[in-house]
């Protein structure tokens, strides 16, 4: 299986950079393959243009979608599934990324009479500096979980997955006593997710 990574975090020093290379290692051992997008080394613009917002506003595939947007589209084309990393920020992903939906999740791709492929399968993998019980709190984690599985992915796979790797924040002691665990769990994920 191939799968498309679109990764997301400002820092190479950071949890989920390693969370991410585990992940990885994960997908190499089990013999798939991997594809990526490394949304701040590629200086992705995650800024949808009037003329993007007027395209998909009015249900028209026309003008063409912008090369950059078309080259994620033919890696996400040319993949059997997804797999999407980041930190989460405010219950967000990072702005970098919500706005790389706002732009690839275009009119005639993603929605309307749409060409992009049915994926097999779709992972989130997100590190949160919360506990998983101060994002249930207040129905915090539900909400992440809705808008990705419920909207950006809903049925563009036919198997969806949200993993969170919580209490990641540098104040926490939980960072480091988990770290190892942590990147196992990751290297998991990925060995067996994609059979
Ligand atoms: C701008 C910003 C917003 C954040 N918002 C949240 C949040 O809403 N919920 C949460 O659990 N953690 C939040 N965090 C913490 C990050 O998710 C955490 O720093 C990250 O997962 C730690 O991993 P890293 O070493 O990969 O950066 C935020 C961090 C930053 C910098």
């Amino acid at each position: 299986m191939k799968i498309f990574i679109v990764y997301c975090h400002p820092s190479q020093d950071s949890f989920t950079k390693n969370m991410c290379d585990a992940f990885i290692k994960g997908i190499i051992d089990s013999g798939n393959e991997y594809i990526m997008s490394d949304l701040y080394k590629m200086n992705f613009n995650p800024v949808i243009t009037e003329q993007e917002y007027i395209r998909d506003a009015n249900y028209r595939n026309f003008p063409e979608v912008a090369s950059d947007v078309l080259e994620e589209q033919e890696k996400i084309n040319s993949a059997d599934a997804i797999a999407f990393i980041y930190p989460v920020f405010w219950t967000e992903a990072p702005a970098m990324l919500v706005g790389w939906f706002d732009r690839v999740w275009s009119y005639g791709f993603a929605y309307g009479n749409k060409t992009m492929k049915l994926l097999d399968k779709a992972i989130i993998l997100c590190s949160a500096g919360n506990s998983i019980e101060r994002l249930e709190q207040f129905g915090l984690l539900d909400s992440m979980k809705k808008v990705m599985l419920g909207d950006r992915l809903y049925d563009r796979a036919k198997q969806l997955e949200f993993v969170v790797f919580d209490n990641t924040s540098r104040e926490n002691e939980l960072r480091t006593k988990n770290w190892e665990t942590n990147l196992q769990k990751a290297y998991e994920i990925g060995k067996i997710f994609f059979d």
